[in-house]
């Protein structure tokens, strides 16, 4: 072994002790004669003292230390005289007194440093992810993946999950983004997709009879990138037999509330969890993933102005859209700037612009983009159904109600930070409940299943699928977090009949059906329990336990906004010989 101790070990009881430490060059000074170097490993510094007087070979070798050298040194563990203490160090209480020491290998200077949380440009902290991966904050953050990782194993097996792993060349599982593909080079043009989740086989494995599975599970969706979004990510995907919305819910519950509360020093904002209605969630938040750790909350005004002289609002509403606002407390003040900052960031969410009113004092004219449009009775109406107060800015959006919500759903989180009422210390867990069970493509005439093809309606639902599909309701459930989706999950279909049904609302025929489903669709037939479960994407949830923006921070090794590796350089031409082997040819565009 390279070392007796790790470099967060050491304390006062160890003094007099003769030992072996090996690890990173975190920081050297000089002294002129003495030479300090704080030494890093995983599990923390430890600060080392070369002393030409004890040992002036060992010193030489210190002089020649530089960041980020591996070292290895020898020495005896001295407790540090009152006074010289390092309260901000573990180990501060010691320093080890080096009898010899070894240089195991050298370091360039880094493109950037490792031992300080100073701001560097992502794309280099890709291109040198082994580096990045050293600072501690990118450690704190792996490790804590670590920790979740083994409490969600520990857990769920006390619960009577078992672990199975699915495979990752399989066939196509549609949730709703484009596949990634495989050729396959024994079956030339033909081709294995990467799952998107392993939606089908944990299904499959509760008609085998397994009751109750999870699995760390890669996922692979070729879709457009965002902070919250990678091409490949990791679910703990479950799934259980004989069971109800509320038990699946409740295993959930139980666990994350424990991984928060034991592994973390976040607070939990709801306990337990805060339930409302995907129409609710709508209707004040304006998104099915709210955040919901503040309130302003979206207000519509429709009945209020629908008989307006202002057009832009009664023809909105005459149209059967939706005039809706919100109120940025105690904006009032927001410069013309700034308002203008406000209407492009909306209109880069679809809406056409944004009509603002500045409540003023009692009394006092209100600065308005759109009050000298109508009456003064019209206007305290509004201002009284938004709950305006004197210093408060009222912001609204006319459209349609899709373009409505994800504007002024965007803009509640805009202003949400500019208050500063995001605080990333306190995680708002909400399940986001009774989801319609299709949306209306209108660009395909056709219903879509708003969470995938195998969530099942609500059972007095069933006969709307023949009636009235878009009143159905399915059973899903999705778990929120300040403002992002972080699991998803829903009961199942569990009869061929009722699946069928649900194939023929989407626009999939019989036949295609049976191609692309017909295992599942056959298995239905052996004997098949009811079952659900869900599937929370834990790099999300990493993210917000460890407190990050974005979860490129919570992954070791991932892709850049353009999908790329940008360390390894993937992904890359191959050879003709290796096209030729898969019988691809390529045609590219010049
Ligand atoms: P769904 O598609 O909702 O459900 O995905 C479940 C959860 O996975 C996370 N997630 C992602 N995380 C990072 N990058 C992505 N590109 C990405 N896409 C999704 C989200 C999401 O809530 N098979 C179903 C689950 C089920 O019904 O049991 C499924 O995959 O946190
Ligand atoms: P205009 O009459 O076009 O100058 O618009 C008057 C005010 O209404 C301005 O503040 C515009 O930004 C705003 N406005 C225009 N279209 C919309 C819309 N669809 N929704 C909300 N406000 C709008």
């Amino acid at each position: 072994m390279y070392k007796t101790h790790t470099c967060g070990q050491l304390r006062k009881s160890d003094h007099g002790k003769t030992v072996t430490l090996a690890g990173w060059v975190n920081r050297r000074r000089d002294h002129g004669g003495l030479i300090f170097i704080d030494l890093r490993d995983r599990w923390g510094l430890t600060q080392v003292v070369f002393n030409p007087d004890v040992n002036e070979e060992a010193h030489k070798i210190a002089s020649a230390l530089r960041a980020e050298y591996v070292v290895k040194i020898k020495g005896i563990v001295n407790e540090r005289p009152a006074g010289l203490e390092n309260p901000e160090m573990e180990t501060g209480e010691v320093e080890i007194i080096v009898q010899s020491a070894e240089i195991i290998n050298a370091a360039k200077t880094p493109p950037f440093y490792i031992n300080k949380d100073a701001p560097v440009e992502e794309k280099l902290r890709l291109k040198y992810r082994y580096l990045d991966l050293r600072r501690q904050r990118m450690q704190k953050n792996i490790i804590l993946r670590h920790q979740v990782n083994q409490y969600i194993r520990n857990f769920l097996t006390q619960e009577g999950f078992i672990e199975i792993e699915t495979p990752i060349l399989f066939k196509s599982t549609p949730e709703g983004a484009r596949d990634y593909l495989v050729p396959s080079r024994v079956h030339p043009g033909k081709f294995y997709a990467l799952p998107q989740s392993p939606q089908q086989l944990k299904q499959l494995l509760m008609i085998a009879g397994y009751e109750r599975y999870f699995q760390i599970a890669r996922c692979f969706r070729d879709e457009d990138q965002r902070g919250d979004r990678q091409p490949e990510f990791t679910q703990l995907d479950m799934e259980m037999s004989f069971v109800e919305q509320d038990d699946v819910m409740d295993i959930v519950e139980r666990m994350f509330t424990g991984i928060i509360e034991e592994l973390t020093d976040k607070k939990l904002l709801f306990k337990p969890f805060k339930q409302i209605s995907y129409n609710e969630a709508m209707d004040r938040y304006g998104r099915d993933n709210p955040d919901l750790r503040f309130d302003l909350e979206l207000k519509t005004i429709n009945d209020l102005i629908a008989n307006s002289p202002f057009k832009v609002f009664s023809g909105a509403v005459a149209r059967g859209g939706m005039v809706r606002g919100l109120n940025a407390r105690g904006c009032g003040g927001y410069s013309r700037k700034k308002i203008d900052e406000l209407t492009s960031f909306v209109k880069e969410f679809g809406a056409k612009g944004l009509a603002w009113l500045s409540v003023a004092e009692a009394g006092q004219a209100h600065r308005s983009s759109f009050a000298k449009f109508l009456s003064a009775e019209e206007v305290e109406a509004i201002v009284q159904q938004l709950e305006g107060e004197a210093g408060d800015l009222l912001l609204f959006v006319a459209d349609s109600a899709e373009v409505a919500n994800e504007s002024l759903g965007r803009l509640r989180l805009e202003i949400g930070d500019r208050l500063d009422l995001r605080d990333n210390n306190v995680l708002a867990l909400t399940w986001v409940l009774d989801f319609p069970f299709f949306t209306y493509n209108a660009e395909e005439n056709r219903w879509d299943p708003s969470h995938h093809l195998f969530t099942a309606p609500a059972d007095e639902d069933i006969p709307l699928l023949d009636s009235d599909p878009g009143k159905t309701k399915g059973k899903q459930y999705d778990l929120v977090c300040n403002g992002h989706e972080i699991a998803g999950g829903s009961i199942r279909i569990h009869r061929r009949d009722i699946q069928e049904k649900v194939f023929d609302l989407i626009g999939l025929e019989l036949e295609e059906a049976k191609a692309q489903f017909g295992h599942l669709l056959e298995a239905f037939e052996y004997g098949t329990p009811p079952h659900g479960g869900i599937a929370p994407g834990i790099d999300r949830f990493m993210m917000l336990l460890a407190g990050e923006e974005n979860i490129r921070e919570v992954i070791a090794f991932p892709k850049s906004q353009s999908a790329t590796d940008l360390m390894a350089d993937a992904p890359t031409p191959v050879t003709a010989g290796q096209l030729q082997d898969l019988h691809i040819k390529l045609d590219l565009e010049k």
